[in-house]
């Protein structure tokens, strides 16, 4: 199964769509964010729905229990297969998103982001940050206490958190770049195989894709240096 997540890192339906239909029928999996959610709405997500594609709502919700909740049954009703959710909303957020998920859809939490300094998260919450690692484990393992299905991490992560969490949560990983790609504003990577050994069930990969000039052959490199790797798939 393909394990390969496009993020539509595009201003307009159009351009997602027409990204889409570039990379082809093997390319299944497309990860929607704020910026083409705010333009273009639910309907860029029913279409992809209904083109076959799973869709990841990358919307990062952190709200009231009753508010969050909410949202999770829209997002199930609109066909979505994973949406994000911050760990730090609490476990009362984060059950009253896990009771009202349906159909398909998973959660996944988001622990500490990439772009927080141990300083930036000394100053939020007030205290010394001695290990930002700690505060990942310790987040991935409430959310999957409350009933998350997974989280997103850096693959430079993803074995130590296996090792807290055990099987059976999701780990979605960013920050792939293949072999000597460029890593643009990426500072902490992995490349796809080393994702796939760490433990990453999808790989959410952006530029190396998208900004190739054949980008349905750069997903196709990917997604067989990724079958290499991956020893739970069957051998070819
Ligand atoms: O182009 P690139 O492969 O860097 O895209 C990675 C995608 O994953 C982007 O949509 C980015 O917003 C997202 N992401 C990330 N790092 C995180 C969380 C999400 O790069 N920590």
């Amino acid at each position: 199964m393909n394990k390969v997540i496009v993020p539509l890192d595009v201003p307009t339906s159009q351009e997602a769509l027409a990204l889409v239909d570039r990379l082809g029928d093997d390319s299944d999996f497309y990860k929607v964010g704020f910026e083409l959610f705010t333009r273009a709405g639910p309907d860029v997500v029913r279409t992809l729905v209904d083109r076959g594609k799973r869709v990841f709502l990358d919307l990062k919700l952190h709200d009231i229990p009753n508010t969050v909740a909410r949202a999770v049954a829209v997002a199930s009703d609109l066909g979505v297969d994973l949406l994000t959710l911050h760990a730090t909303g609490g476990p009362s957020m984060l059950e009253a998103a896990a009771e009202a998920r349906a159909g398909g859809l998973r959660l996944l939490g988001v622990t500490v982001l990439t772009s927080l300094s141990p300083d930036e998260m000394g100053t939020i919450w007030d205290r010394e940050i001695r290990s930002v690692r700690d505060d990942v484990g310790r987040l991935a393992i409430m959310s999957r206490e409350a009933g998350i299905d997974g989280v997103v991490a850096s693959a430079l992560e993803a074995s130590w958190i296996r090792g807290q969490v055990g099987q059976d949560f999701l780990i979605v990983t960013p920050g792939i770049r293949p072999a000597g790609a460029d890593t643009g504003d990426q500072s902490r990577v992995a490349t796809p195989a080393d994702a796939v050994r760490a433990g990453a069930d999808y790989l959410v990969i952006g530029r190396p894709i998208t900004r190739a000039t054949d980008p349905a052959a750069a997903f196709e490199a990917i997604s067989s240096e990724i079958r290499s790797a991956d020893t739970t798939l069957p051998s070819p």
